[in-house]
């Protein structure tokens, strides 16, 4: 079998994962990795026997390399990209994909010029759980969608130093509600503040409509002690519940309460495999660049939101 020769991009907490996972799944190959921090990129390339790189226009030369996870910092994520791309390399560019609009406009044009894959990696689409819930919702077995609730809270993760927690945490939660909902919303109201973190803001009530009176509420923050990650959605006849971290489902109507059971999965290995499977195949991966530059133009709409104190109409 043809293996996809992969790279990564960014070396942290992330990124070693994504080195792992490639390094695990049959159909990929770990070739090199890269990180502006030496010592980061060589534990990482020791630890599974790879070549490390400081620079990445010089591992992006080495012809191996077919495809790239771009692990950076949020604020480097599209300029390593679009080297990538640029290089001739399909890319998974982790979430928020870029820093503003224009730079994953560009992306997505460069790919589609170039006829190379993009996906962007919001992760939450490969738990089993939500993928169940998106098809409950379309096939009608809770009736009418009406509302979904997201809570996804923790400590503030202090390695994060370059985005607050709209564009790093809220931004799943956004990308989940247009995967349910099946559509774009249509306006946003957010209330956005800082606690404890100086520069950006650290907790967020984001409260999305949609057209025909749907709506989601999105609470994140980084000033809760414990890590809680739910989704809650209701319809007319029944509501489901997923806890992400457990990959627990309960559906409940007025008569019972259903708990199907789903065999815990890494959503990682699914959506690197699912990645590969794009490459190896030309398919169109579940997440394109479409829909990483439309959560980011929601989550952006969010903080203006809340800096102006009014709804922003996003149609
Ligand atoms: N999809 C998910 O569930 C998920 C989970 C965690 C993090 N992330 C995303 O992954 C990215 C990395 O997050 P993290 O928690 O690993 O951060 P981190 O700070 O632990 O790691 C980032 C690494 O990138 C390196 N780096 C920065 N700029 C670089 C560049 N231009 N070239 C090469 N290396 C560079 C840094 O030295 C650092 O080692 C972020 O964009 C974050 O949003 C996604």
């Amino acid at each position: 079998m043809k293996k996809m020769g992969t790279a990564v991009v960014g070396t942290g907490f992330w990124g070693k994962n994504h080195a792992r996972v490639y390094s695990e799944l049959e159909s990929t190959e770990l070739v090199a990795v890269c990180d502006v921090n030496r010592e980061r990129a060589k534990a990482v390339a020791n630890q599974f026997g790879v070549k490390a790189y400081t620079s990445s226009s010089r591992m992006l030369k080495n012809e191996d390399v077919e495809a790239v996870s771009v692990c950076t910092w949020s604020t480097k994520l599209a300029k390593e990209a679009l080297k990538a791309l640029n290089a001739g390399k399909h890319v998974l560019v982790e979430k928020p994909m870029a820093s503003h609009m224009k730079q994953a406009e560009k992306l997505l044009e460069t790919a589609e010029n170039s006829d190379l894959r993009l996906t962007v990696g919001l992760l939450m689409r490969f738990i089993p759980g939500l993928q169940h819930i998106r098809e409950a919702v379309e096939n009608k077995k809770i009736g009418e969608l009406v509302c979904a609730t997201a809570k996804r809270v923790s400590q503030w993760p202090e390695r994060i130093g370059d985005v607050g927690v709209v564009k790093d945490t809220a931004i799943h939660d956004i990308d989940v509600m247009r995967y349910i909902s099946n559509e774009d919303p249509i306006a946003v109201y957010a209330k956005t503040g800082s606690m404890m973190h100086r520069k950006f803001e650290d907790y967020a009530q984001i409260m999305l409509t949609f057209e025909d009176g749907k709506s989601a509420f999105i609470e994140s923050n980084w000033i809760t002690p414990y890590k809680t990650r739910i989704l809650t959605v209701t319809g007319s006849e029944a509501i489901m519940r997923l806890d992400y971290i457990t990959q627990e489902l309960w559906i409940e109507d007025a008569k019972e309460n259903l708990q199907p059971r789903f065999p815990w999965r890494e959503p990682l290995k699914l959506e690197l495999q699912h990645f590969a499977d794009c490459v190896l195949e030309k398919k169109k991966p579940l997440i394109t660049g479409v829909d990483g530059i439309a959560a980011l133009k929601v989550a952006e709409a969010a903080l203006r939101s809340s800096a102006k104190n009014r709804a922003i109409k996003l149609k």
